[in-house]
C-alpha cells in the first residue's frame, strides 16, 4: 500500500532540516519497503512570496489528499510586516484548521547525553519525559471577533477573543486522556479558571470526561503555577493538557528543559489519525541557510509519523534508538554543543543517525 506524505519545508532552516528528516525516510522506505511516497509543496512565507498566499489552493490540495503531512518551519523577519492574513504564520494556522488537526502532542524528553545541555541542575532534570497535549484547532488562536480598530476618540484598540465550545474542550479532553492511559496514567489540565470563565468550564468538562477514564489521576492546575512548576520540579508531570494558547507557551518551557528546543518533535492529529508532523521550533531565520540547525527535532517528528498515522512502530523505534546512538558519540550540532564535544552540520548529524541506523540494521 502506498502512503502518500505531503512535504511542506516553508522558510528560514525549514528547508535544511526537513531534507535530512526525507533522507532518514527514504532509507527506511527503501530497507522496510514502507510504500512511502513524498510530494512536496508550498507553505509560509515561500508560499506567499511564489504566489501571494501562504496557504494557496494547491498546497490546501495536496495535503487534503495526503496521508500525513511533513512540515519545517514558517515565518522569517522580511514578512513581518506583511498584512496578519498573509503572514506565513497564518499558513501553519490555515493548514491546521483546514484538517482539523486539533490534538498536538508535544513530547519534552531528556536524553541523558544532554543532561549538561539543559540550563536546569540535572537532577531537576534527568530522567525527563513529559507529554504535553496542546488543544490546535480553537481557543484564543482563531476565536471570533479578533481585530484592530479604530475607536470613536480616535485611539485604536486591539481585541481577540479567547472561546471554546464543550465540544472542543470534550474532544481534547479525551486524546489527553487515552494518551494518559499509555503512560504514566496522571494527567494535568491547565487552565486559568480563577480569571476566565471560558476555562472555567475547560476545568468542569476535564472533570466531566475524567469519569470515563477512572484509571487515570487528575489534576488541575493554573497556567501561572503550572509555568512555575514546570522549571521548579518538572517531573512531578506525566501528561499536561491545556487551551492552545497556553501549550504554546507552556511547551517552548518544556522544550528547553531538555536542553534544546531543536531536540523536541509534534504531531497534530486529526480525530482519524491523520497528521501533521513538525519541529516545535520556529524558522530561525538567524541560522537559516548556514548548515548549522539541529535536524533531530525533524527526524524525530518523521518517527512520530511512522508511529501515530502509519502504524509502523518498528520503524519509528529504529529511529528514535539510531537517534540515541548519534548522541552516544560526541557529534553535536551548535544548539546542544558542550565542551570537550565535536561540533557538526546539519547533514552530518543526519548522517551520523542514518550510519547507526545501518549498524543496528
Ligand atoms: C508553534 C508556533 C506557532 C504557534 C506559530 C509559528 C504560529 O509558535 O507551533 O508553537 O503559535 O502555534
Ligand atoms: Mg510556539
Amino acid at each position: 500500500m502506498t502512503q502518500k506524505i505531503a512535504v511542506l519545508p516553508g522558510d528560514g532552516i525549514g528547508p535544511e532540516i526537513v531534507a535530512e528528516a526525507i533522507k532518514i525516510l527514504a532509507y527506511l522506505n527503501t530497507d522496510m519497503d514502507l510504500g512511502l511516497e513524498f510530494e512536496q509543496g508550498l507553505i509560509g512565507g515561500a508560499a506567499y512570496d511564489a504566489t501571494g498566499t501562504p496557504f494557496p489552493e494547491a498546497t490546501v490540495a495536496l495535503v487534503k489528499n495526503a496521508d500525513a503531512i511533513l512540515l519545517g518551519a514558517v515565518g522569517g523577519y522580511q514578512w513581518e510586516s506583511l498584512d496578519i492574513a498573509v503572514r506565513p504564520e497564518k499558513g501553519l494556522l490555515g493548514l491546521r484548521s483546514e484538517l482539523q488537526l486539533f490534538s498536538n502532542l508535544r513530547p519534552a524528553i531528556l536524553y541523558p547525553q544532554l543532561v549538561q545541555a539543559s540550563t536546569l541542575k540535572p537532577e531537576v532534570v534527568s530522567g525527563l519525559d513529559i507529554m504535553i497535549v496542546r488543544e490546535l484547532t480553537g481557543g484564543i488562536y482563531f476565536g471570533q471577533p479578533r481585530g484592530i480598530k479604530t475607536l470613536e476618540n480616535g485611539e485604536r484598540q486591539g481585541y481577540n477573543t479567547l472561546v471554546y465550545s464543550e465540544t472542543e474542550i470534550r474532544r481534547i479532553g479525551h486524546s489527553a486522556f487515552k494518551i494518559a492511559q499509555k503512560r504514566g496514567k496522571r494527567l494535568c489540565s491547565v487552565d486559568k479558571a480563577n480569571v476566565l470563565e471560558c476555562t472555567e468550564l475547560w476545568r468542569e468538562v476535564m472533570s466531566d470526561v475524567h469519569k470515563q477514564y477512572p484509571d487515570v489521576a487528575l489534576t488541575h492546575m493554573y497556567v501561572d503555577n503550572a509555568s512555575m512548576q514546570l522549571v521548579r520540579e518538572p517531573k512531578q508531570f506525566d501528561v499536561m493538557v491545556t487551551t492552545n494558547m497556553f501549550g504554546d507557551i507552556l511547551s517552548d518551557t518544556a522544550a528547553m528543559l531538555t536542553g534544546s528546543i531543536g531536540m523536541l518533535p509534534s504531531a497534530s492529529l486529526d480525530a482519524h489519525g491523520k497528521g501533521m508532523y513538525e519541529p516545535i521550533h520556529g524558522s530561525a531565520p538567524d541560522i537559516a541557510g548556514k548548515g548549522v540547525a539541529n535536524p533531530l527535532a525533524t527526524i524525530l517528528s518523521a518517527a512520530m509519523m511512522l508511529r501515530y498515522t502509519f502504524d509502523q512502530a518498528e520503524a519509528a523505534d529504529r529511529i528514535e534508538l539510531a537517534v540515541n546512538d548519534a548522541l552516544n558519540s560526541d557529534i553535536r550540532t551548535a544548539d546542544i554543543y558542550t565542551e570537550g564535544m565535536h561540533k557538526v552540520s546539519t547533514s552530518e548529524m543526519a548522517d551520523a543517525v542514518i550510519k547507526a541506523l545501518k549498524v543496528r540494521g
